[in-house]
């Protein structure tokens, strides 16, 4: 059984999607359920595309609930181009019927009451699009703050720069208030930004050995990962696009895989020039206090290890 109960946050977001095939895979999380932000695309489209994810993972043991439709205070701003008009990429069109089974509870109330309804400190949330949801759940009911085991997100740069502009990483500046609010909580964090994801990239090598597996959860891994090579060599003149969102869940799987160091984290929210950039600092007067670890290291073929060994069972 898991170590702890799960609820995943994210904007698929052809990533988020690979995440979630990761974890849909892994019986040993404890998917409690799956709330979807407006991030990468609309949160109509991020909520039917965790749908069509669940689908082809045979998992509609787990609910999507939708939330957030817009950052606390900036205007939303889409990652379309780096995610396709659908938001997962070139994924066959149409994509199979989705039944939203009534869905119809706000992400928030669903993350509320997860947290308020289960024991103290034993829920997880792994977080891989913009902090919206999350945030609002705190500012909602702060007696969830104590309550939350760990927060594992994907979001923020330190070394590496950033990705949407020179200084932000895109799940922070396009809600930097909210990250703002997550970071600032008190809770403990585990933070994937690009100095780790930026490590874990899909060769063309990894990407021939999740197609061979052959069955749909590989198949549409495959899909959306070539896709990311194909947009990251447009877009960046890269070739190995970067595996952001399946980091914090592969650390939930194997932390053995990754290694971090205590920090503190401000937001930049108000310079327009350096909006969402994250301040990192090290230095602290009592590293063993802090509840924030910053990853700088991530096993890049230990990932896709896992990922194949995964989509393969
Ligand atoms: O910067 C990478 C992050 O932004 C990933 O979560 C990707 O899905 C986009 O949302
Ligand atoms: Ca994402």
């Amino acid at each position: 059984m898991s170590e702890s109960p799960l609820i995943i946050d994210c904007d698929p977001g052809v990533d988020d999607g690979v995440a979630l095939l990761l974890a849909f895979a892994s019986p040993e999380l404890e998917i409690l359920g799956v709330t979807t932000v407006a991030g990468n695309v609309s949160a109509a489209l991020t909520a039917r595309n965790a749908r069509v994810i669940r689908q082809i993972s045979r998992r509609t043991d787990i609910p999507v609930l939708a939330g957030c439709q817009r950052p606390f205070v900036r205007p939303p701003v889409e990652a379309g181009h780096f995610h396709g008009a659908s938001g997962l990429g070139d994924l066959p069109l149409p994509l199979p019927p989705v039944p939203d089974d009534g869905e119809t509870r706000h992400a928030v109330d669903f993350l509320v009451g997860a947290l308020m309804d289960r024991p103290a400190g034993t829920v997880d949330i792994a977080v891989t699009g913009p902090f919206t949801n999350v945030a609002v759940a705190m500012i909602r009911e702060p007696a969830i703050i104590p309550r939350i085991r760990r927060i594992v997100v994907m979001g923020g740069a330190r070394r590496e720069g950033g990705n949407i502009t020179a200084s932000a990483e895109y799940n922070i500046f396009a809600d930097p208030h909210a990250a703002q609010v997550v970071f600032g909580s008190g809770a403990a964090i585990v933070v994937h930004g690009l100095d780790a994801t930026h490590q874990v990239r899909a060769t063309e090598a990894r990407i021939a050995a999740i197609e061979a597996l052959d069955t749909a959860p590989a198949r549409a891994c495959a899909t959306l990962l070539r896709f990311s090579r194909r947009i990251e060599a447009e877009q960046v003149r890269g070739l190995d696009a970067p595996l952001h969102d399946p980091c914090p869940i592969a650390w939930l799987l194997a932390p053995q895989l990754f290694e971090s160091v205590p920090c503190e984290i401000q937001v930049e929210t108000a310079s327009p020039l350096t909006l969402g950039h994250t301040a990192v600092e090290f230095r602290l007067a009592d590293p063993a206090s802090a509840t924030i670890h910053w990853v700088t290291a991530a096993d890049s073929q230990g990932v896709f290890d896992l990922l194949t060994r995964r989509l393969a069972s």
